[in-house]
């Protein structure tokens, strides 16, 4: 019994080792064909199969319902599919069970503004609970679409969503000013890269860059910064243009915040209007608190954006006033005096509290750069923080916070040491491992402070950049940052992220970006 017991045991061993080897085998031989699906931002979650869903032509897309924008969101994946390839696809509203098949289920187990993808060799499924979600789905068919012999989506199992609601790109188009057809192009990779906040800087000292038919001045002096009649320094967007850029965005999930900057950084209005400053400082940039007439102006100037963008969201800028203007004007004076305030500081709160109490009485939020936040702010306000550890100050103090610490999210700083040459000494590198390596919420924050931080914006400051340096700062540092956004932080590594990067930069560039490596520095030349 015992020998024979053995010899079957040596037996079944033998065939648990073949087994195993067969195993490895296979799994060896699988893991050399399963492709890598270089998507950007990293999904949650994602699996990898052997299986492709091969795309021909006559191929169909099959909506599970006749939801508008569904039905145009499928319109936009099919054109995306016949440019990329050249093929007829069609869209039909049928079940199916072979061919491309979108499904809207706003019931489904899913978190919002997620999807789930599962590709196998009949199928390709795209699911989500609302359009948000299909359209990032979309996005993400776009990057792992593959051209060799075939055309086809590698099999994989994909569930995703985002790691934060505000997931922003801001852009400052009064230092310079940029065509409209070039925010598009900026919108065009936001889209790409799952970012939904276009945080449009259009006010600042340089010059006002929205058409005003309330105040004309603003646009005849004040979008005019040189006389030299250059287009990067002189120009406003048409309320037609601007109109017509957020539907462009808002067709790309994408919500554009205008920034109307106060009260400093202003002197392109003061320029215009100087009556709106403090006798004591001729040529300043910054409104008189102690005036009636700034707050109307500010109010009407104000109800004129909000109506033109049909906002639900202002930025109210608050940054960097300049010290002790206000303290040496007796208009000031006599109003920190009047309304029993303690310094300029607390009258720079007074002035932004009645501003946001205005534009809060017409339904629209507001959010500020932090700035004097121990005194209080308006208690419903926004808090931007930009300089390190503002953020975690704002959600410790229980404001819904954005942190766009500049450390990690000023794209006009340089991205390497020869870049550096060419950049104000003051402005610290960014390279990509930098911009990869943040995290706007640490754990040095508690758990009851964390869900403060709604999220993060990259930005392009544009003192000394050109429109034609835009894509040069921002590739390929902001593939890096919507992984600071989207991704969860567990889910990050940097050598993978650069090989998904070195392998998506012809996709960019076949996209018609103008894609560096971050090397190369122009300068408008
Ligand atoms: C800022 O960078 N001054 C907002």
């Amino acid at each position: 019994m015992e020998s024979a017991n053995s010899s079957n045991n040596g037996k079944l061993n033998m065939k648990l080792v073949f087994s195993s080897l067969v195993c490895m085998v296979f799994f060896a031989v699988c893991s050399t064909f399963a492709q890598e699906l270089e998507i950007i931002p990293q999904p949650v979650s994602e699996t990898v199969t052997n299986d492709k869903f091969v795309l021909k032509d006559g191929s169909n897309i099959y909506l599970n319902s006749s939801d508008d924008e569904l039905e145009r969101l499928a319109g936009v994946l099919k054109n995306s599919l016949q440019k990329r390839t050249g093929f007829n696809i069609g869209i039909k509203n049928d079940e199916t069970t072979d061919g491309i098949s979108i499904e809207l289920n706003k019931k489904a187990d899913m978190k919002k503004d997620g999807y789930e993808l599962t590709i196998d060799n009949k199928m390709v499924k795209l699911s989500a609970r609302n359009n948000t979600g299909i359209f990032y789905g979309i996005q993400t068919l776009q990057e792992i679409l593959r051209k060799d012999k075939e055309v086809y989506f590698p099999g994989c199992k994909i569930t995703d969503y985002p790691r934060y609601s505000h997931r922003g790109f801001s852009f400052d188009a009064s230092r310079h000013f940029q065509s409209a057809e070039f925010v598009k192009k900026i919108i065009n990779v936001m889209a790409l890269m799952k970012l939904n906040v276009f945080h449009w800087h259009l006010v600042d000292d340089e010059g006002w860059r929205i058409e005003s038919k309330k105040f004309p001045k603003l646009n005849s002096i004040g979008s005019y910064q040189d006389s030299l009649n250059s287009k990067e320094r002189n120009g406003y967007y048409t309320v037609e243009e601007i109109k017509d850029i957020i539907q462009y965005a808002k067709d790309r999930y994408i919500r554009v915040l205008p920034e109307v900057e106060m009260p400093g950084h202003s002197r392109a209005i003061m320029n215009s209007y100087p009556e709106l400053l403090c006798p004591t400082n001729p040529g300043g940039n910054t409104y008189c608190a102690g005036n009636k007439k700034t707050y109307e102006f500010m109010k009407e100037a104000l109800s004129e954006v909000i109506s033109i963008f049909g906002t639900d969201f202002i930025h109210v800028g608050g940054d960097e006033r300049p010290d002790s203007v206000w303290e040496k004007c007796p208009r000031c004076k006599e109003m920190i005096a009047s309304k029993g305030l303690k310094d300029e500081n607390m009258l720079q709160n007074y002035f932004m509290k009645d501003i946001c109490d205005y534009v809060s009485s017409k339904g629209v939020n507001t959010i500020a750069w932090y700035a004097n936040l121990k005194d209080g702010i308006p208690q419903k306000q926004i808090v931007e923080g930009w300089h390190p550890g503002e953020a975690w100050e704002s959600a410790r103090a229980g404001y819904y916070t954005i942190n766009t610490d500049c450390v990690y999210t000023y794209f006009d700083y340089p991205n390497n040491e020869y870049e550096k040459k060419f950049k104000p000494t003051w402005m610290p590198i960014l390279g990509l491992e930098k911009v990869y390596s943040f995290d706007p919420t640490p754990d040095s924050l508690k758990e009851s402070e964390k869900k403060f931080i709604i999220g993060s914006e990259c930005a392009i400051w544009t003192e000394i950049v050109f429109e034609n340096d835009v894509q040069y700062q921002i590739f390929p540092r902001i593939l890096a940052f919507t992984e600071d956004v989207w991704t969860p932080a567990e889910n990050k590594n940097f050598e993978k992220f650069q090989k998904r990067v070195n392998s998506l930069q012809a996709f960019f560039r076949s996209a018609g970006f103008e894609y560096d490596n971050g090397e190369k520095i122009i300068n408008g030349k």
